[in-house]
C-alpha cells in the first residue's frame, strides 16, 4: 500500500493506492466509522460493476449503506441528475450524519462531490474512483461540479474529499479507450511539471494496455503525486494551480462544441494540448522538437490529432465565454519547455485561429 497524504489549512487526507484495495473498503470504511450512515453513488456501468459488491460488503460489516445511480456518460453531468440526486438523499432521510461514496470515474466523483458538497450545507465525501482518469486526476484535489449544455464545469464548488481509494486492479475491466483518456492526463503532468514521467509512459506503454497492475499502480503514484504537490501550494486555484488547465481551456470549447456524447475528456485534452504546444511554439518557448515529442506520444496512445472538421469562429468564442478569462482576454497555460509552463499567457485570436488551421 502507498498512502500519499495531502494537507490543506482547511484538510488532511490520505491518498490509498493498493492493489486489490477494493475488497478491502468495507472494513476500512467500518475503522474510519466516518458516520451513521452511507450513501455510495455510482454510475449505471459501475454500479453493476462494483457499487452493488460493495454495498453488500458494507452491509456485512454492519455499516448502514443504500446504493444510489445514474446514467453513465458525460452528457449526464449536469443539474438535472445533482436534483435528482439530492432528493433521493432527503427521501431516505439523509442527515448531516451522512457520508457518500462516490464510486465510478471523472463524473461521477464531480457529480457525487457536489452533491455531497451542497447536501444540508456539506457532508463528508470519500473518493473511489474507477478510472484512470479519476485515479490520476479528478478524484483529488476537490473539484466537484456539474456542466451546463454551453460550458464544461461551470457550476460547482471545491470540497475535499475524506479519503480517496485507489485500486489498480480496477483497471483490468476497462475498455482501452479509458485508458487512453487518463494517458492523457498523465502526459499532461509529464509536460507542464516531470518530463521524466513523459520518458517513463513511452517505454510502458504496453504495459499500460494490457492492464499491468504494478506498472499502472507506478503510474498511477507517480502521477497524484504532482497533483497532490500542486494543490497543496494552491487549493482554490488562484496561481500554479492553474497549470493543471494545460489543454483545458481549448479542450472544454472542444467538448461544448462536439457534444460531450461525441469526443471523451481524454481526446479533447489531447488536442487542447496539442494546440497549447503548437502555440507555445508560435510565440516563441517551447521548441519543435520538444512539441513534435508530445504530438507523437498523444498519436502513440492512439489520438487522432486534427481539428479537419471544427470551425474556428465557435471555438474561440466558447473559449472567450470560459470562466478562466481574466480582463477580456484569452489566457492559456503554455510550455517553456517539456516539464516547465508558463501560467496566463495573452494569446490572440490570429494565434489560435493559426494553429488550428495548420491542424486541419
Ligand atoms: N483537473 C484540474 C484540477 O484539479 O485542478
Amino acid at each position: 500500500m502507498k498512502t500519499l497524504t495531502l494537507t490543506l489549512d482547511s484538510a488532511s487526507y490520505p491518498i490509498m493506492i493498493d492493489a486489490g484495495l477494493m475488497k478491502g473498503v468495507a472494513a476500512l470504511l467500518k475503522k474510519e466509522n466516518l458516520g451513521g450512515r452511507y450513501v455510495i453513488i455510482s454510475d449505471s456501468t459501475v454500479a453493476k460493476l462494483y457499487g452493488t459488491d460493495l454495498e453488500q460488503s458494507m452491509k456485512k460489516e454492519g455499516l448502514d449503506v443504500s446504493l444510489l445511480s445514474f446514467p453513465a456518460g458525460e452528457e449526464h453531468k449536469h443539474l438535472k441528475t445533482y436534483t435528482a440526486l439530492q432528493e433521493q438523499l432527503f427521501e431516505l432521510g439523509c442527515d448531516r450524519s451522512t457520508t457518500i461514496i462516490a464510486l465510478g470515474g471523472g463524473v461521477v466523483g464531480d457529480v457525487a462531490g457536489f452533491v455531497a458538497a451542497t447536501y444540508m450545507r456539506g457532508i463528508p465525501v470519500v473518493q473511489i474512483p474507477t478510472t484512470l482518469l479519476a485515479m490520476v486526476d479528478a478524484s483529488i484535489g476537490g473539484k466537484t461540479g456539474v456542466d451546463l449544455e454551453t460550458g464544461k464545469n461551470i457550476v460547482g464548488v471545491f470540497h475535499q474529499p475524506r479519503m480517496v481509494l485507489i485500486d489498480p486492479e480496477v483497471l483490468g475491466s476497462l475498455e482501452a479507450d479509458e485508458i487512453k483518456n487518463g494517458l492523457a492526463e498523465c502526459v499532461k503532468h509529464g509536460c507542464i511539471a516531470d518530463v521524466t514521467l513523459l520518458d517513463f509512459i513511452e517505454s510502458k506503454m504496453d504495459a499500460f494496455f494490457a492492464g499491468n497492475a504494478s506498472v499502472l499502480a507506478e503510474l498511477i503514484v507517480r502521477n497524484c503525486s504532482i497533483k497532490v504537490d500542486v494543490v497543496m501550494q494552491d487549493e482554490k486555484e488562484s496561481g500554479i494551480r492553474k497549470m493543471l488547465n494545460y489543454g483545458h481551456t481549448f479542450g472544454h470549447a472542444l467538448e461544448v462544441s462536439r457534444g460531450y456524447a461525441t469526443i471523451s475528456h481524454g481526446a479533447a485534452i489531447a488536442l487542447g494540448m496539442v494546440v497549447a504546444a503548437r502555440l507555445s511554439v508560435s510565440v516563441g518557448r517551447l521548441s519543435k522538437l520538444e512539441c513534435d515529442r508530445q504530438i507523437a506520444l498523444l498519436e502513440r496512445i492512439g489520438f487522432k490529432i486534427t481539428l479537419a472538421d471544427d470551425s474556428v469562429e465557435d471555438i474561440i468564442k466558447l473559449m472567450k465565454k470560459d470562466k478562466k478569462m481574466i480582463d477580456g482576454a484569452l489566457k492559456f497555460v503554455l510550455l517553456e519547455r517539456l516539464g516547465k509552463v508558463d501560467l496566463d499567457v495573452a494569446v490572440t485570436d490570429a494565434d489560435i485561429a493559426a494553429v488550428m488551421r495548420g491542424m486541419a
